[in-house]
């Protein structure tokens, strides 16, 4: 059998190029490998207001992202989570076998926190639900960023506590986070990840943005103050720069360094910005085809919650007999 990876992500701001070489790209490679469920995980995003019209868009928008990137969905199953109740049910469950201590350790929560007037309490179980997702279906691997390994550490250490209290139930997902990919910093400050949640303009290229704003984007791209490319001595913003041509160009080490040594930033920037354009034309037209389809969305939707809602429907009825709940025979 086909070890199952999992993997899901928020449909709460724009998803951007950093999304697709860092993480979409590498899904993509791997689908076929293993028996994979791609997540939007619609319930984490309402874990800070959403604006309920919006939030119901990218969730489409987010799935049809998600298609165009190349995740096959007679491979892949890609569903909403809340679309499988499951997920909910056994958060409760296992918020019951997590320590509060656990929890207030999160750094992530303690940052979002600080940016909301109120706290709601599922920002504090967050944690709680995405290690859910992932026992739900027994996923081994669970590609993500580094910026979740304290999230996945917390989803091991749940399903640890709930096997020594119950009796083995749960597979413990690997710590070892697969190397996915390239990591595009901010163009506006290379020193940070690109995030969908930085408000700056000029911080992150957006797979759906036109050509006219990824030219305006990455000629604003903060370098330093060299005038032209010295490999020995690159700068974070020039560094990523040419990651970010070299990950779409697909470029050996050698091309990138002959072809870009000596180059004046201004040139450099034109030339990663129709790289960029070039591979986002295709993949943008690949979007509006797959959303200007009649009910195709939502099928492929459908289609994937019915596929995995079986194994979850199992997971919860093992975890509610070893625990000693009601479970009708
Ligand atoms: N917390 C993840 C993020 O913000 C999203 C997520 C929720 C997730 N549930 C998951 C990622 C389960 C992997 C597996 O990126």
């Amino acid at each position: 059998m086909k070890a199952r990876v999992f993997s899901g992500v928020q449909p709460s701001g724009n998803l951007h190029i950093g999304n697709y070489l860092g993480a979409l790209k590498n899904w993509v490679i791997i689908q076929h490998d293993y028996e994979s469920i791609y997540c939007i995980v619609d319930m984490h995003a309402v874990t800070v207001y959403q604006q309920p019209e919006e939030l119901r868009s990218k969730i489409l928008e987010t799935a049809a992202l998600f298609l165009a990137s190349g995740i096959d969905p007679k491979h892949s199953a890609v569903m909403v989570q809340s679309s499988v109740p499951a997920h909910a049910e056994l958060a409760w469950l296992l918020t019951c076998v997590t320590p509060m201590g656990w929890l207030s350790r999160m750094t992530q929560f303690k940052a979002k926190a600080e940016k909301q007037e109120t706290v709601g309490d599922g920002l504090f179980q967050y944690p709680v639900l995405m290690a859910a997702d992932i026992l739900l279906y027994q996923a081994a691997i669970v590609p993500v960023g580094d910026d979740q390994a304290q999230h996945l550490e917390l989803t091991r250490d749940v399903a640890q506590r709930f096997n020594s209290l119950y009796g083995d139930t749960f597979v413990v997902p690997e710590t070892k986070l697969p190397t996915v990919g390239a990591r595009v910093m901010g163009l506006d400050d290379p020193l940070k990840k690109m995030s969908k949640s930085e408000p700056g303009a000029g911080h992150a290229v957006a797979l759906l943005d036109p050509p006219g704003v990824i030219r305006k984007k990455i000629l604003r791209a903060t370098t330093d103050s060299q005038p032209a490319v010295d490999y020995s001595a690159l700068g974070p913003g020039v560094e990523n720069l040419l990651n970010i041509f070299q990950a779409f160009s697909g470029w050996a080490d050698g091309q990138m360094q002959s072809h870009f040594s000596g180059m004046r930033y201004g040139d450099l920037k034109k030339q990663v910005a129709e790289m960029v354009i070039s591979h986002l034309e295709p993949f943008q037209k690949r979007y509006h085809e797959i959303v200007s389809e009649p009910g195709y969305l939502d099928g492929v939707l459908r289609d994937g919650a019915a596929r995995v809602s079986p194994i979850a429907n199992s997971t919860v009825e093992l975890v509610k007999r070893r625990m000693g709940l009601y479970v009708p025979s």
